[in-house]
């Protein structure tokens, strides 16, 4: 769990969902100030650049915020890419990563000056035919590690379907030396929520072990996957030690290195997820002949974690936060079966209370749609201790407005 300080008070956001209804997501400017700053620590005696993977959240005014804070930017699709130079990202410091799209939307990200990760062989190949050593790529190479706090945000093991593998370095190696493509950097991420730093180093050794098949390289780009707790005791990386051995193995490989190179990181969840709070009204309490249900008006139509991954999210009730504990089962309002955590202690619930889901800056409003025509939330910006709009809540207008009514 994140220290009290860095905690947004429980009755400063009964205030916010007062004002702004709910659901809302509200989201902690400083929080995320404070995350960005814990890696630059860690990290400070290497030459290291951090790129916020927007995936986990891309609301203009986070992306300006991040910005702001001198971090670069992580995208996966050409959206992304113009939503971070809307944002004001400069196109040097914005890495596009896309998985299994066309050869256009890659030369488009080349029109706009970005960096480019390769992820296969038939488009590094169109690439290098077409651009050769023009413009200098990126390759995303799949190390065949597992690992990642679920199967379906494992990325580097040999049945996932990013990057190319390292066994085909010879094909690579083959099309790089045909089409003279300028490989710059070598990327790779092993999925997310990896609590062993040990994952990380023995990424890295296999990305030195690449290096020798690349004269101009620059980088080397780890990706992600940092753990953030989501609960008490819940285990996280351990940031200070990661950085204190990739340090350590980075600095002593660069040595003999002939040219100077970067580590790159691509945090999302690290970065955002413990600075959002999701806020629901509990809409009824049904007590069946098994459990007694919270039923809230949300679902995972705003919130698909839980159902998803089989996340935890830590949930309080935020209206009765002296009440008796008792046990609930807190769903959704939506038509699926949408279970947001079960035999959960919580403060006695009332109909009416607002209920508060922890950790959900991160894959929260980003994951979100509009299943059973409902509205997608509100979304709020604590800055210097001030909530702002950022997202006005969807109407029914916004659900009709690229419906074409046939006369
Ligand atoms: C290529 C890449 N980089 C970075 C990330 C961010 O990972 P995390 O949110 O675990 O930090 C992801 C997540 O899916 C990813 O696919």
């Amino acid at each position: 769990m994140p220290k009290q300080s860095d905690v947004l008070a429980t009755d400063f956001l009964v205030k916010i969902a007062e004002e702004f209804g709910t659901p809302v997501y509200i989201y902690h400017a400083e929080k995320i100030k404070t995350q960005y700053e814990k890696l630059q620590k860690a990290f400070h005696k290497s030459d290291t650049r951090f790129f916020y993977a927007c995936k986990a959240l891309t609301n203009i005014n986070i992306l300006k915020y991040i910005n702001s804070l001198g971090c670069g930017l992580d995208t996966v699709s050409i959206q992304e890419v113009q939503l971070g130079l809307k944002a004001g990202f400069d196109p040097k410091n914005i890495i596009f990563t896309p998985n299994c799209v066309d050869l256009q939307e890659i030369i488009a990200a080349k029109d706009l000056g970005v960096i480019i990760n390769i992820d296969n062989i038939s488009i590094l190949e169109q690439f290098g035919n077409k651009f050769g050593d023009s413009y200098p790529i990126s390759i995303r190479l799949n190390p065949h590690i597992m690992a990642g706090g679920n199967f379906k945000i494992s990325t580097g093991h040999v049945d996932s379907k990013f990057g190319i593998s390292i066994h085909q370095m010879r094909h690579i190696e083959r099309i790089v030396k045909s089409t003279k493509l300028k490989v710059t950097g070598l990327h790779m991420h092993t999925g997310s929520e990896i609590k062993d730093v040990d994952v990380f180093l023995r990424g890295v050794e296999i990305m030195f072990e690449m290096t020798q098949h690349f004269p101009d390289l620059q980088s080397i780009d780890l990706g992600s996957g940092f753990k953030v707790a989501y609960q008490p005791g819940d285990p996280e990386t351990d940031i200070d030690l990661l950085g204190k051995k990739l340090t350590e193995a980075f600095n002593k490989f660069s040595a003999k290195y002939e040219r100077p190179l970067q580590l790159w990181f691509e945090p999302g969840k690290f970065l955002v997820s413990q600075s959002g709070y999701f806020v629901v009204k509990a809409n009824v309490i049904k007590q069946t002949t098994a459990t007694v249900f919270v039923g809230v008006n949300s679902g995972f139509n705003h919130l698909i974690r839980p159902m998803f991954y089989d996340a935890f999210h830590l949930i309080r009730n935020i209206s009765n936060p002296k009440g008796t504990e008792r046990i609930y089962t807190v769903v959704g309002n939506i038509c699926e079966t949408d279970t947001f955590g079960w035999d959960r202690k919580i403060n006695e619930v009332r109909e009416g209370d607002y209920l508060v889901f922890y950790n959900a800056g991160a894959y929260g409003f980003e994951m979100s749609s509009n299943f059973n025509s409902r509205l997608k939330p509100a979304e709020v910006l604590v800055k210097d201790g001030v909530p702002h709009l950022i997202r006005r809540r969807d109407t029914l207008e916004d659900l009709l407005k690229n419906q074409i009514e046939l006369a």
